[in-house]
């Protein structure tokens, strides 16, 4: 399908009038579907994200946004729909591909941080790097930034059990950055903290994204942490529904 052929309705809000805006888009996605068996956990989910927008998907358990965020990450193949992330057009992109575009240029925070329990704090942080081939001596110094920035260089030595939650998803928040990603998704960062430690995730992952232009996407059920950001979708059964401040 070229770029002229997108349905009208999938990004009513950020309908590119001219196509080669497509090629630009963070995220372009539309009318994805994803089964697992015979659980349909997508059914047609369309979703636009321009570059440094910030995006918070809302919506019940059970509605499809980790499976959607999942395909964004690459991780997951639809079984229809178009879906091109940072200009890769992720139906046709190889494996190799893929990998290389989580790796690179996307960023992912999990709600339950997901550090490596075997890594300190520090190394946590530097394995995107050192994974990409960057020298030791570079990606320490990169790390060591970001726990300043993010106040945890105290426990850079630390392993994560070690540290408390909020310490280590501000761990997991840098971790995401250490690439300097134009995309960062982030699925319930906050779920498991309290308000004070979500607070300051949230102004960490929207203030890193900011500064770097980055687009973000976070998935919450939590409205305060949806009013960190600029635009609120909401899903329902596989698809995005009109919500507040929404399509
Ligand atoms: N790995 C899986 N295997 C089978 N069913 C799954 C799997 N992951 C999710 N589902 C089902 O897909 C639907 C969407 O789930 P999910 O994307 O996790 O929604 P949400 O993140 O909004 O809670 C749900 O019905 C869920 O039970
Ligand atoms: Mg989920």
């Amino acid at each position: 399908m070229s770029a002229q052929t997108w349905p009208q309705d999938a990004c009513l809000q950020t309908a590119p009038s001219d196509p080669s805006k497509a090629r630009t888009m963070a995220v372009k996605a539309t009318g994805l579907h994803l089964s697992y068996g015979s659980t349909h956990a997508l059914r047609g989910a369309s979703l636009c994200v321009d570059p440094g927008e910030s995006v918070a998907i809302m919506g019940a358990s059970g509605s499809g946004k980790t499976s959607l965020m999942g395909c964004l990450a690459g991780l997951l193949q639809p079984s229809a729909g178009r879906l091109t992330v940072l200009g890769q057009d992720l139906h046709t992109a190889s494996e190799a591909t893929r990998r290389k575009l989580r790796l690179r240029n996307v960023g992912m925070v999990f709600q339950y941080g997901e550090l490596l329990p075997e890594l300190t704090i520090r190394e946590n942080v530097m394995l995107p790097l050192q994974l990409l081939g960057t020298r030791n001596k570079n990606a320490r110094q990169r790390a060591d930034e970001l726990l300043e920035r993010f106040d945890i260089a105290a426990v850079a030595t630390q392993r994560p059990q070690h540290v408390s939650g909020g310490q280590a998803q501000r761990a997991a928040v840098a971790r995401a950055l250490a690439t300097k990603p134009p995309l960062i998704m982030a699925d319930e960062p906050t779920g498991a903290l309290d308000t004070a430690a979500g607070e300051t995730v949230m102004l960490g992952l929207t203030g890193a994204a900011a500064e770097s232009g980055a687009s973000l996407i976070v998935i919450t059920h939590d409205h305060r942490v949806a009013a960190y950001l600029d635009k609120h979708l909401t899903m329902s059964d596989g698809s995005f529904i009109t919500g507040a401040g929404g399509w």
